[in-house]
């Protein structure tokens, strides 16, 4: 038989097998493995909240189909900080810069942020502006999050 589909979140292996093919990554990490991190604004795919990566790229965890992931491997927010509790040099930024105002959608902020400074779009605040365009902040601290990012990415 076939091996058993798994998907790795933060390091750690976790099984598919039995889901429901509907349940939505975003769902299945709050709901079964409690990591609440990533948060469900709009749940359709247009604010960022959910923010996480798959095999190091964003996603939109509300988009995608966890049965679909057999083999791959997801980092959520829960997963930048290191073992000892060290903040990410991100998260660390955010704080620094008090780039959120009620904090919703900051763990999506921190993750898309991280992305966008390892994917080499972090050069400008234009380039920023435009690369973190898909996390919405409806405090509009966006000036403070986009100071965050170019002091992380320095
Ligand atoms: Fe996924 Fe808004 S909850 S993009």
């Amino acid at each position: 038989p076939a091996a058993a589909p798994t998907l790795r979140v933060n390091g750690a292996v976790h099984d598919l097998a039995g889901l429901d093919p509907r349940t939505t990554l975003l769902d299945w990490l709050r709901e079964r493995l409690d990591l609440t991190g990533a948060k469900k604004g709009c749940n359709e795919g247009a604010c960022g909240a959910c923010t996480v990566l798959l095999d190091g790229r964003r996603v939109n965890a509300c988009l995608v189909l966890a049965a679909t992931l057999d083999g791959r491997s997801v980092t959520t927010v829960e997963g930048l900080a290191r073992a000892d509790g060290t903040l990410h040099p991100v998260q660390q930024a955010f704080i620094d810069h008090d780039a959120f105002q009620c904090g919703y959608c900051t763990p999506g902020q921190v993750v898309s942020a991280v992305a966008c400074i390892t994917e080499g779009h972090a050069g400008s605040e234009a380039e920023i502006r435009e690369w973190m365009s898909g996390n919405l902040c409806r405090c509009a601290a966006y000036p403070q999050i986009t100071a965050a990012v170019q002091d992380a990415a320095a």
